[in-house]
């Protein structure tokens, strides 16, 4: 069993983990998992899962978030991700916007590595003067 990183809830790197140990990731060979946390401390999982056709592949945070809303989960409060290498990987782009429609700006976001290495951020600070289902509100308009 990997370290826990330091900061990081063992039930989350746990999840996050055993989600790394199930990707589907034969052309990049970099394994991601990723779990996330609603506010009634439920877990949802997933892990990235590419294609021979490559753009179709998907990211794992994609996958945690899908599983979490057929679940009934609306609100993300805590991310752990994992990935290989020495350095973590933190979320791409568009992940980091997948994740925005379901946090909240300090929703704390732990990238971290099979090994235990550990960057942690919050939301606001991953994706500053973000766009998100709040500009749409009639009372923002
Ligand atoms: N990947 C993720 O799962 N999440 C990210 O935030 C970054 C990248 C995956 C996509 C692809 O399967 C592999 O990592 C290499 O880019």
């Amino acid at each position: 069993m990997s370290d826990v990183p330091d900061g990081v809830s063992g039930e989350m790197f746990a999840a996050a983990l055993r989600a790394h140990g199930r990707a589907h990731a034969p052309y990049s060979g970099y394994s991601v998992g990723a779990a996330v946390r609603t506010p009634t401390g439920e877990i949802f999982a997933g892990c990235n899962v590419e294609n021979a056709a490559y753009p179709l592949g998907n990211c794992a945070e994609q996958a945690a978030l899908a599983a979490m809303v057929l679940g009934g989960g609306r609100t993300v409060v805590e991310v752990v991700v994992v990935t290989d290498g020495v350095t973590p990987g933190t979320p791409c782009g568009g992940c980091r916007q997948r994740i925005r429609e379901f946090a909240r700006p300090e929703t704390l976001v732990h990238s971290t590595t099979v090994d235990g290495n550990v960057v942690t951020m919050t939301m606001q600070q991953m994706l500053p003067m973000s766009f998100g289902p709040d500009h749409l509100e009639p009372e923002s308009k």
